[in-house]
């Protein structure tokens, strides 16, 4: 489709200083912005939409059901039941919980949040939302029980999502309106990323890296578009949860239009279990998932001495029992290793908080978004810096996570010159592009994981390897990668 033809391709990589700069090179095309016609509701009055699921507790035996039904708040119920080979399990019922908020000029629909608990582990479950013809169906297949040697496979996505897709969607949207047949609904087949992620199939739930919907883009913060965006993940979101994380997206803090509460439409829309970690704030947290353990960070709330934040990491860290999840993997938006001009350095303050934490607790993997393009360290850490000694400089350390940065990569800024060089010896791989990843843990020693990139109509794997868990098994990782 000449819609999707915007990539030029020159394979030949060059080593730098560091590791390999790839040399591939999106090409520059404009952001158009969408109408919202684009995301219609379901059919029928009153129809739920917007439907997401999120893991509800500390170990993934309850899911939080999230729907929004937009003119009144009833029905307000999910129906679900066990998928057993095809067959009905018993049915049950449950009503959610209803909030709703305003924006400026703004009102939000009826959102509804219902957790289900006390599920099977690895049991496919059927809901239910609506009723007579607007019932909407899905489904969702629970985590094995959390233990050291359980394989699953997350996929890992940046904010690429809504606003990569613009361009993309609106000439679909062209096509439409020029060839007058066709379903609107069918342009949500347009995303690359999302529908890379999608069609990849292995992925059983998504660890989302922050920036969601981009409504702050837009005058007034127009919060239809968390309403859009919200329909447009739904054919996975709905299917597997997604672990949030909240970026600068979320914050939505526009006192010049006297909206002073930070993260107001990201928390009414988007519940997490932050109080089964005994967090006081949905913005950190940790859960379980088979043999991984997850912290996630935020990146814009107070993380100084004393705050919250930092309280709540100092006691969790210990928490982590390698012995049952052997995978620590931590989730933040601003990244700690950034050798792109972009947004270069605004993870530091962070990263001076509590490196010597991640590396003293041997975290295996930091993922984090926010800069539009992919970057993979080394085994590194800076912490030995104090204001005086003069060692500041990034070094190999096996106790060290690998730090990976998955935001957006392309737009109109012209990517390609956004690298600093020449590239720092602490990076590993680096590429002005975007795509998803995805984490195959295997056991509590190996993981194998590789970066898509999206390349015209096709994913391909543009950086594979290994990662060896910290604890179980802490040796170097071959730099295998291909590009
Ligand atoms: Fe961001």
């Amino acid at each position: 489709m000449w819609v999707l033809i915007f990539f030029w391709l020159h394979y030949a990589a060059r080593l730098c200083n560091g590791g390999v700069t790839s040399s591939y090179i999106r090409k520059p095309r404009a952001s158009v912005d969408l109408p919202l016609e684009l995301f219609p509701s379901p059919l029928g009055f009153n129809a739920p939409e917007q439907v997401h699921i999120t893991q509800g507790d500390r170990v993934g035996r309850s899911m939080i059901i999230s729907w929004v039904t937009p003119i009144k708040p009833y029905p307000n119920e999910v129906t679900y039941w066990e998928d057993i080979n095809g067959k009905h399990g018993h049915k049950h019922k449950i009503s959610a919980k209803i909030t709703s908020y305003r924006y400026y000029n703004y009102t939000s629909g009826f959102i509804h949040h219902a957790t289900v608990r006390r599920l099977k582990y690895d049991t496919k479950y059927i809901y239910e939302l609506g009723k007579h013809n607007t019932t909407r169906r899905f489904h969702f297949t629970t985590p094995p029980q959390v233990g050291p040697d359980v394989p699953y496979t997350f996929g890992v996505m940046g904010e690429q999502i809504y606003s990569r897709v613009n361009s993309i969607m609106y000439s679909l949207y062209l096509q439409f309106m020029l060839m007058y047949l066709g379903d609107l609904g069918q342009t949500y087949d347009s995303n690359q990323t999302f529908e890379h992620y999608v069609a990849n199939r292995k992925g059983q739930a998504v660890l989302f890296l922050g920036d969601l919907s981009y409504a702050d883009d837009y005058e007034f913060h127009d919060n239809r578009r968390w309403d859009s965006w919200a329909k447009f993940v739904e054919k996975s979101v709905a299917y597997q949860p997604w672990i949030w994380t909240a970026g600068n997206h979320e914050l939505d803090y526009a006192p010049e239009i006297e909206e002073n509460t930070p993260f107001k439409p990201y928390m009414h829309r988007y519940h997490v279990p932050y109080k089964a970690s005994q967090s006081t704030s949905p913005l950190w947290y940790s859960i379980k998932r088979a043999s991984a353990y997850i912290i996630v960070l935020s990146s814009y709330s107070a993380y100084g001495t004393y705050t919250p934040q930092y309280n709540w990491l100092q006691q969790e860290l210990p928490k982590v029992n390698r012995a049952e999840t052997p995978w620590l993997i931590v989730l933040l938006h601003s990244p700690w290793y950034n050798s792109n001009n972009y947004h270069y350095m605004e993870g530091e303050s962070m990263r001076v908080m509590f490196e010597s934490w991640f590396v003293q607790n041997k975290v295996d993997l930091v993922f984090a978004g926010h800069v539009h393009s992919y970057e993979r360290s080394e085994r590194i850490s800076n912490t030995k810096y104090n204001i005086t000694n003069n060692l500041g400089t990034p070094m190999k350390d096996a106790s060290a996570p690998v730090y990976i940065t998955i935001g957006d990569g392309g737009n109109i800024e012209g990517l390609a010159n956004n690298f600093s060089e020449p590239q720092p010896s602490y990076s590993a791989f680096r590429e002005a592009s975007f795509g998803h990843a995805i984490l195959e843990i295997k056991n509590r020693t190996h993981a194998f994981y590789s970066w898509y990139r999206n390349h015209e109509n096709e994913p391909i794997a543009a950086d594979s390897t290994w990662f060896y868990n910290r604890y179980w098994y802490p040796h170097e990782e071959p730099s295998s990668t291909k590009n």
